[in-house]
């Protein structure tokens, strides 16, 4: 490993507060591929990071899963994935912590109250931190990741009508908003604001979020 590339790990790691390994690390260790079949990623999902050299075994650690495991097979953002979870995780930190989606934030500490960990779920807008991931089985999600790959106008409209100031809500917010579109292609201002009543922006960016969802359907 070259200085520059041990220096980054040692700033990622005092930032994270992971310890020695980085972001990438934890996320791979926490997500043990074991196989694939029939298109799908087989994965089994571990409850804690595992140390550096923990991460060579981390398939070892995923296969001495719990007995009150579940398996469950959802697909995200269109790849689908087998996962063995326990009945307390909720689906937030399944997709976070163990899939590596880190648009899905936490702004009132998993209490249902801001709209920052919003997933689309079976075609509807659903709180990821309320939603426990055993009870996810055959569900199709889909994240702000998912909406911004497919180069939706929705995140044009975003960034050119500057949604967001420190950005954190605004995740939720687009596919909150995706949700809506896809429900209701020409929404009324009354039907944008109803929909986004969920969603809290400490930075106070309400205006610019209807602003921009107008423009995606030429209403602005
Ligand atoms: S983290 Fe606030 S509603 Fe889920
Ligand atoms: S832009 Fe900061 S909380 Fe919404």
């Amino acid at each position: 490993m070259s200085k520059e590339e041990e220096k980054k790990r040692t700033e990622e790691s005092e930032r994270t507060g992971l310890g020695p390994i980085s972001r990438r690390e934890f996320a791979a260790s926490s997500v043990a591929i074991l196989g694939t079949g029939a298109g799908a990623n087989v994965i089994a999902a571990v409850s804690q990071p595992v140390s550096r050299a923990g991460a060579a075994a981390a398939s070892t650690v995923a296969l001495a899963a719990s007995a009150t495991a579940h398996t469950i097979k959802i697909t995200v953002n269109k790849h689908k994935y087998e996962l063995q979870v326990e009945p307390e995780w909720v689906l937030r930190d399944v997709l976070r912590d163990h899939l590596g989606l880190l648009s899905i934030k936490d702004m009132c500490n998993g209490y249902g109250a801001c709209g920052s960990c919003t997933v689309i779920m079976n075609g509807r807008p659903v709180l990821s931190c309320m939603t426990f991931a055993a009870d996810c089985d055959g569900a199709a999600i889909e994240t702000a990741e998912g909406v911004a790959i497919n180069k939706s106008q929705l995140i044009e409209a975003y960034v050119m009508n500057h949604c967001m100031q420190c950005g954190y809500c605004t995740p939720g917010f687009v596919v909150t908003a995706k949700a809506l579109l896809d429900r209701i292609p020409r929404p009324t201002e009354e039907d944008i604001r109803d929909a986004l009543g969920g969603n809290i922006c400490r930075c106070g960016t309400y205006t610019q979020h209807i602003i921009a969802i107008k423009e995606v359907i030429g209403n602005a």
